[in-house]
């Protein structure tokens, strides 16, 4: 009796690992050819103006939509993370010194990596939010672009990328935006022009950066990992809509709350909205405000 229940019990258990097995290698397969596959999107140039003025506004971009976050602050790139559940995501040196973007990088490869997701011979950019700087203006793509060509040369070669199951996993699940090029609306042309002046649309330009984690509603969610807080709404139906401008400000400006919670960077990333101005701030409240 007790021998054939061991028995079952071990025929049963044993089923299972195989089936999950399968099921893995078959999440495994789909994963490694939709990061393989070759696309092919229409070449675009755009004009890049080198005045002062541009070259401040790319490296203040730069500073808020998180690149020298993932790209390292000399833009020279960096390991991620690696370990072995979630493997080896390594971003690009965007400079031209040794191990960084080949010499003859043109802007059209620029404008094909911000809008489409692919490096220039059409491979998915792993793990890049192309999704987001896809929706940048010209004259704002334009600037990071300008910024990016004249940085001085770092010589940082780096390790490929090196997907672990649980991105491979996640990304199946579609809870991890690890192949941007998937998300974005190709046929959409560039944005013209956007507000630089202070308001709600100004403010809901900006918080393009905010949506990957906070939801497009803004309304928050789940966490974006496991092991990580769920996302708050920052809506006028969340916390928010009981925080006054400057309380708003203070907090993304030192990641500690009207509540006296000390956000860590790790979890939401502070030290980058710290750098927005003033007025990008205000803006971001205002459109956040608006939102029932
Ligand atoms: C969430 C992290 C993250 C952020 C934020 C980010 N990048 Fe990236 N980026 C990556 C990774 C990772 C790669 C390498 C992708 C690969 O190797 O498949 C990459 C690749 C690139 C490439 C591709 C170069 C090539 O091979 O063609 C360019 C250009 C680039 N990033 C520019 C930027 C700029 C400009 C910004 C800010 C607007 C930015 N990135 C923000 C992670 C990021
Ligand atoms: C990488 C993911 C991520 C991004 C990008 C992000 N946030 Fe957050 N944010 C979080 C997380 C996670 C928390 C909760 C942190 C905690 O509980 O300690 C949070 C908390 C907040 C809070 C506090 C809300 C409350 O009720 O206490 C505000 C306000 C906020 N974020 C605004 C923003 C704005 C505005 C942007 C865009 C400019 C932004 N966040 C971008 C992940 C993110």
């Amino acid at each position: 009796m007790f021998r054939n229940i061991l028995k079952w019990t071990s025929i049963v258990l044993g089923s299972v690992i195989v089936l999950l097995l399968i099921a893995y290698f078959a999440i495994s397969t789909n994963i490694t050819s939709r990061t393989e596959k070759t696309y092919s999107f229409a070449k675009e140039n755009l004009s890049i103006p080198t005045d002062t003025a541009t070259l401040n506004r790319g490296q203040h971009l730069v500073a808020i939509k998180g690149c020298t976050d993932c790209h390292g602050t000399n833009l020279a790139g960096k390991v991620m993370m690696d370990d072995a559940p979630l493997g080896r995501l390594v971003s690009r040196n965007l400079t031209k010194g040794r191990g960084g973007l080949p010499i003859d990088y043109t802007t059209t490869d620029w404008v094909m990596a911000l809008r489409h997701g692919v490096s220039r011979s059409g491979q998915p950019l792993l793990f890049m939010p192309s999704h987001e700087t896809t929706l940048l203006s010209k004259p704002d793509m334009a600037a990071i672009i300008a910024y990016c060509q004249q940085l001085p040369p770092v010589n940082n070669q780096l390790p490929g990328n090196k997907l672990g199951p649980v991105v491979r996993l996640m990304t199946y699940l579609d809870k991890m935006p690890l192949l941007s090029v998937e998300k974005i609306d190709h046929a959409k042309p560039m944005v013209a022009m956007a507000d630089t002046i202070e308001g709600i649309a100004q403010g809901k330009y900006l918080t393009v950066s905010c949506s990957g984690c906070h939801r497009p509603d803004l309304k928050g969610g789940d966490p974006v990992a496991p092991g990580f807080p769920p996302l708050p709404n920052i809506t006028s139906s969340g916390n928010v809509g009981k925080w006054t401008q400057a309380q708003f400000i203070q907090t993304l400006r030192t990641g500690k709350t009207p509540g006296g919670h000390q956000m860590s960077n790790d979890n939401m990333p502070w030290k980058m909205t710290a750098q927005y101005d003033t007025k990008e701030l205000a803006s971001i409240y205002q459109y956040v405000r608006s939102i029932r």
